[in-house]
């Protein structure tokens, strides 16, 4: 099979390919990166020299480029995004270009090369469950989008949708919750406690630090989507959650602080994020018509992810400088519009 895979410079994309490269070695994969802060053009330096992958920077709003790539491939695995939801309260335009327009102008070249497109997305679509309550999000739950990072993945889905019920193109669509694990941006939770805590910096907890995430270990994501991917009915959208095991913020604050021996005086009770939502996700589709479940225990992957982290310092050193330069930024824009 012949893939091409668009973001896979990134956290979830890099693993992917890791992954599926383990497993189907005579496959070939084209990688479409436009190489944003987010990416690191290292992750998958080592597979270049294999005549079964190709790297291209490249943009996926570049509807020449993607209609060429697209048209060499049989199966498209879309993960190019703007995935930060601060960064979203920042700047949404990029997001509505990247999130919107990049997939819309994928999901034509699918159209013209009749291409089967398997659509990356994310619980958040869907809005907020009570943390009060054992609501779950599921297939069936309405879209309900709060920060613009949403609102812009929402809108995707509904075109990726769309193109199937309209045109008959083969789509399937995966909404994940919370991933954690190796060559993840310190901009987001898990690694931004984990190289404050090398340095010894403190540990911003957004509000009291009560809401509610449903953490999976990036390798389990992977198993689903190739699960989805080979398996899947076409047309259909599926949830893919982990094993709640530690749900609020600072239960996972504090499970790290222990693994890495450090002090909870290093925690700081910041301001909160704005529309801040709580996500929990039913996987019970995938698990009784896929046979998907996580495997990963939240105490073993987040060892194996605090001993990647320690492991590769070089790796994230320059993406936090630019992370923590964004989150000043940040909170001097909130500070000043308060
Ligand atoms: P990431 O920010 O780590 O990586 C995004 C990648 O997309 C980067 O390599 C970046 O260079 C590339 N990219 C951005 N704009 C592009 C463009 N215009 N053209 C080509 N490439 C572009 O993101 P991630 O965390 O790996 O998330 C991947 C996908 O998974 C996203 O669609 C995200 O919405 C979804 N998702 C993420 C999570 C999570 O917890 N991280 C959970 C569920 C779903
Ligand atoms: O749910 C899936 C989503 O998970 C993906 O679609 C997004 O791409 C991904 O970024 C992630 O979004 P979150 O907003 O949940 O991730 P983030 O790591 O930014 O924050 C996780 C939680 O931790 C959230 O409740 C906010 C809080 N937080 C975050 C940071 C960075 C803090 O308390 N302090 C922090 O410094």
């Amino acid at each position: 099979m012949k893939l091409l895979v668009t973001g896979g410079l990134g956290f979830i994309g890099t693993n992917f390919i890791r992954y599926w490269w383990e497993r189907y070695p005579q496959d070939h994969i084209t990688n479409l990166d436009k190489i944003t802060y987010a990416a690191n053009p290292q992750n998958l330096k080592s597979l270049e020299s294999s005549p079964n992958y190709t790297f291209i920077q490249g943009d996926i709003l570049d509807a020449d480029l993607v209609n060429k790539l697209v048209s060499q491939v049989d199966l498209i695995v879309h993960f190019a995004a703007e995935s930060h939801v601060d960064r979203s309260i920042d700047d949404p335009l990029m997001f509505v270009k990247t999130n919107v327009l990049g997939t819309y102008t994928l999901l034509k070249a699918a159209l013209i090369n009749k291409t089967r497109f398997h659509h990356i997305s994310t619980d958040e679509v869907y809005g907020t469950v009570d943390p009060n309550t054992t609501e779950e999000f599921s297939e069936t739950t309405s879209f309900d989008p709060t920060s613009p990072y949403a609102a812009s993945k929402a809108s995707s889905d509904h075109f990726v949708l769309s193109f199937f019920k309209t045109f008959g193109l083969p789509i399937t669509i995966t909404n994940c919750s919370n991933n954690y694990g190796p060559y993840q941006n310190p901009e987001k939770l898990i690694p931004r406690l984990i190289t404050n805590l090398v340095n010894n910096s403190k540990i911003p907890v957004y509000g009291k630090g009560e809401n509610i995430r449903d953490w999976l270990y990036v390798t389990d994501h992977c198993r689903a989507i190739e699960a989805v991917v080979m398996k899947g009915i076409i047309g259909e959208t599926y949830c893919i959650g982990g094993l709640k095991e530690s749900c609020q913020n600072i239960d996972i604050v504090k499970k790290i602080i222990n693994l890495m021996g450090k002090s909870e005086d290093l925690i700081e009770y910041v301001a909160d994020r704005p529309a801040h939502d709580n996500y929990r996700v039913s996987w019970k589709k995938i698990n009784e018509t896929l046979g998907w479940e996580p495997k990963e225990s939240l105490e073993t992957g987040l060892k194996k992810t605090i001993d990647w982290y320690l492991a590769n310092t070089q790796w994230w050193q320059a993406s936090k400088a630019e992370a923590e330069e964004f989150y000043k930024k940040l909170n001097n824009f909130q500070a000043n519009t308060k």
